[in-house]
């Protein structure tokens, strides 16, 4: 946006200054050519490269979001600083960097991604450098399944081509075509190039739902125990949800060719929601808008949510999602 209004606004310039030069035709073109170099380098000089001055990991940066922007998240918190952290201070690292992300609608997936963006690079989702992939907007079409295939293996090889810091972010996994991701496996392993690329300073970050009901078994577990959800320790959800996760007809394809080959480096858990971590999202929302966070507003957006299970009421059903648009109603 930036980039092309200054350009705008140099070609305007030069065009002016040819139109008042316009009875001196050496003079036109000096300061037609000038402002034409001129507007050419400082297009390059803003225009979104994949070099340090656009691309540098930012750690205390990540590490500050996840603990004061992503709520409720202790476990994921912990885990994608410290994924994210050793991938990106290795400067030659064996495979890329592989994220599956798990839990409820809600719970922070995506946002968990865009900070993990943000922290790498400046532009951050508006990234050229970043790419986002949904089943249902990217590959609609089971019957076209040969051609969505072709044409993610060349996106994926372009991409990483033309800049090896690139991140693909694969949302809604559960609903993707095992056949799509099997196409992709050869990109995740620990290979030093394939065809001729390497694809070791990539991250592939994948979503979805899978294993959601067994991370929020083990959360009401400890409720009803009366033990703080920040007692919860990734070993305590690892092995239902790679349970449920190898159980579940329809991710089980997927995960179970993935975990087979220990192409996916990091499982991260995200634990339902409780009514305080919506009262906190609904004032963050606030604030992300310019205004000053009101309690008394989050706290009716908080209670008109739906909770989970039904007698204790203790998880929103759908975490904080739509908080965004929500709170305005309350105002
Ligand atoms: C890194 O993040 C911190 C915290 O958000 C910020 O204060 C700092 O300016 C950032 N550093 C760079 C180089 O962007
Ligand atoms: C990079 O990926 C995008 C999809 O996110 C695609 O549209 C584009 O063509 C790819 N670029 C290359 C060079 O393959």
């Amino acid at each position: 946006m930036k980039v092309a209004r200054v350009c705008l606004w140099l070609h305007a310039l030069s065009t002016f200054a040819m139109l008042a030069g316009a009875f001196d035709p050496i003079t036109t073109t000096v300061v037609f050519g000038v402002g034409a170099v001129l507007s050419r380098t400082i297009y390059n000089y803003l225009r979104e490269s994949c070099n340090p001055k656009w691309i540098s990991f930012n750690v205390t940066g990540l590490q500050e979001d996840l603990s004061t922007r992503l709520f409720g998240q202790h476990l994921a918190s912990h885990i994608i600083a410290k994924a994210v952290s050793g991938f990106m201070n290795n400067a030659n690292p064996k495979k890329p960097l592989v994220l599956s992300l798990h839990g409820w609608t809600g719970t922070g997936k995506n946002f968990a991604s865009a900070l993990i963006a943000e922290s790498i690079y400046k532009e951050g989702m508006d990234s050229q450098f970043v790419h986002v992939f949904t089943a249902e907007l990217h590959f609609p079409h089971a019957g076209q399944m040969d051609a969505y295939k072709t044409q993610l293996q060349q996106w994926i090889k372009g991409n990483v081509s033309s800049c090896d810091r690139s991140m693909f972010i694969f949302d809604e996994m559960d609903k993707m075509h095992p056949g799509l991701i099997d196409s992709i496996k050869p990109y995740l392993d620990y290979y030093d190039k394939v065809d001729g690329v390497s694809y070791r300073k990539a991250i592939f970050i994948f979503l979805s739902n899978a294993g959601g009901e067994s991370i929020v078994q083990t959360t009401l577990d400890f409720w009803k125990a009366g033990r703080s959800r920040e007692e919860i320790e990734l070993k305590d959800v690892e092995t239902s949800l790679a349970l449920s996760v190898f159980n579940n007809k329809r991710s089980g394809l997927w995960h179970t060719s993935l975990i087979d080959k220990n192409l996916v480096d990091f499982f991260v858990p995200f634990l339902p929601l409780e009514y305080k971590h919506v009262v906190q999202c609904a004032m963050a929302a606030m604030s992300a808008q310019g205004l000053e966070p009101d309690a008394a507003v989050a706290d009716k957006v908080a209670a008109d949510l739906l909770y989970f299970p039904k007698a204790e009421r203790v998880f929103s059903v759908k975490g904080c999602k739509t908080i965004d648009s929500k709170w305005e109603y309350y105002v």
